[in-house]
């Protein structure tokens, strides 16, 4: 047993906090690796050898706590792997393969990267795009350093925006459309069923559901993974809530720096894009008879996929969302024990939803069934944080670091029992560092989000 993976060890509130982050510090030395396009953080040494640009992102929110110097460097290696030239010009990969590292990889795992080679370009880069975590986590490095090398990313953090802006509004509503659910991080979830055309729940569901996710996958392989290709023909395209208001999010962290740096221009062109996409959501992804946003599919005939999950809390870390609407999210799904109030909050898929339709737990499909992830708890408690709801945001925060101090840095977890679950070892919980310093006891509300004029 080791720091990062205590077990059963009785908890003890008192030294928590300082039993986290040691563990933090001891995992942030396994998992750091120097790659040739710089300094990160492995999700986990002993599962994912690779470079995740979310994940990454995570990490430096973490680990800016106990490691500001590595929490710095990474945020540069993610930008200095964005793409430069062409038309992918400014596409932060969602993942890429090191040959040196690829090595460690177990067998399992390089079975499976085989058999998706085809989204690595020539560099061993992912053409696919994820939810850009990056840009939340340099206005968090920024606020928590004061380093004036978070500024000097600013540029590359726009050239992020503008790219995804430019080439994924297959809508015309100015929000991100991914082309397959592997975009949105939260892989097997079942947001994702009724895109993929999977309408049924219970195990079949997920093994058609997992079979439609290869075909698509390797449809976008015969389109050459030209977007505007891809765009005429798919039905999947998805305005997945997480991507977007983790974007929206972004482009206000966009506009914290441009004010650091003085450039009130760019700072306004950033809130205001921030605005026009929550205006989006709350016009096209808010159901209002449920009170939530949901994720909407297929350009020609837009539908939302009424699926619960913890996601759809993310538009709130804005502080743009109408009071009404984020006090309906926080009080009806977040605090409430039908959905996302689990003994070891947050659950990410709504309980009663998944025991209403059968939604078995699968490891081997990630995000599916009963399921609690770090950095889905980071943004309900921001969100709830936002929303005004700092004792939701404080019990989370609580909860969760008593969950990783029981528990070790897991991929995930088991939100009835709180069993550790997944990769051992995984850097994400170290996002409860900043939890703690954010929302934590004895600590003041988060100030209020900038207003748009
Ligand atoms: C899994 C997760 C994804 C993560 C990756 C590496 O695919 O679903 O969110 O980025 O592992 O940790």
């Amino acid at each position: 047993m080791t720091a990062s993976d205590p077990g059963s060890r009785t908890p003890d509130p008192a030294g928590r906090a300082e039993r986290l982050r040691a563990a933090a510090r001891e995992l942030s030395d396994r998992n750091w690796i120097e790659s040739a396009a710089g300094g990160f953080h492995l999700p986990s040494a002993e599962s994912y050898c690779s470079f995740f640009a979310w994940d990454s992102g995570w990490n430096v929110i973490g680990l800016s706590v106990v490691r500001p110097d590595r929490a710095l460097r990474e945020l540069q290696t993610i930008f200095a792997l964005q793409e430069t030239q062409g038309p992918m010009a400014g596409h932060v990969p969602h993942e890429v393969r090191f040959p040196n590292l690829g090595r460690r990889d177990g067998p399992a795992r390089l079975a499976l990267i085989w058999l998706l080679r085809k989204q690595y370009d020539a560099r061993g880069r992912s053409r696919f795009i994820d939810p850009p975590s990056y840009l939340l986590a340099a206005e968090v490095l920024w606020r928590r350093t004061g380093d004036a090398r978070v500024l000097e990313l600013l540029p590359a953090m726009e050239r992020c925006l503008d790219y995804l802006l430019r080439t994924r509004d297959r809508f015309g509503d100015g929000l991100i459309s991914l082309i397959h659910p592997w975009e949105s991080g939260c892989d097997s979830a079942p947001i994702f069923e009724a895109p993929l055309g999977v309408h049924a729940g219970g195990r079949l569901a997920s093994a058609r559901r997992e079979w439609r996710g290869l075909r698509l996958y390797h449809w976008l392989d015969r389109c050459g993974w030209d977007v505007e290709t891809i765009a005429r023909g798919s039905r999947f395209l998805c305005e997945d809530v997480g991507t977007n208001g983790i974007a929206a999010a972004g482009a206000l962290a966009a506009a914290t720096l441009a004010d650091a740096a003085a450039e009130p221009d760019r700072a306004a062109r950033w809130r205001a894009t921030a605005r026009g996409m929550v205006d989006a959501m709350e016009r096209v992804l808010w159901d209002d008879a449920r009170g939530s946003f949901f994720p909407r599919y297929d350009p020609q005939r837009p539908t939302l996929a009424r699926r619960t999950c913890a996601n759809a809390l993310a538009p709130l870390m804005t502080g743009l969302v109408s009071p009404d609407k984020a006090a309906r999210v926080v009080d009806g799904f977040l605090a409430s024990e039908r959905h996302f109030a689990a003994p070891w909050p947050v659950a990410f898929n709504s309980r009663e939803e998944i025991a209403r339709d059968g939604v078995p737990f699968q490891p081997q499909a990630l995000w599916r069934g009963p399921c609690v992830w770090i950095s889905m708890n980071w943004i309900a408690a921001r969100a709830a944080a936002r929303a005004g709801r700092a004792d939701v945001a404080e019990h989370i925060t609580e909860r969760t670091a008593e969950l990783v101090d029981r528990s070790g840095f897991r991929e995930y977890y088991d939100p009835e029992t709180g069993r550790g679950a997944g990769a051992r070892g995984f850097t994400w919980p170290a996002l409860v560092l900043d939890m703690l310093e954010t929302h934590g006891p004895d600590v003041a509300a988060l100030a209020p989000a900038p207003r748009v004029h």
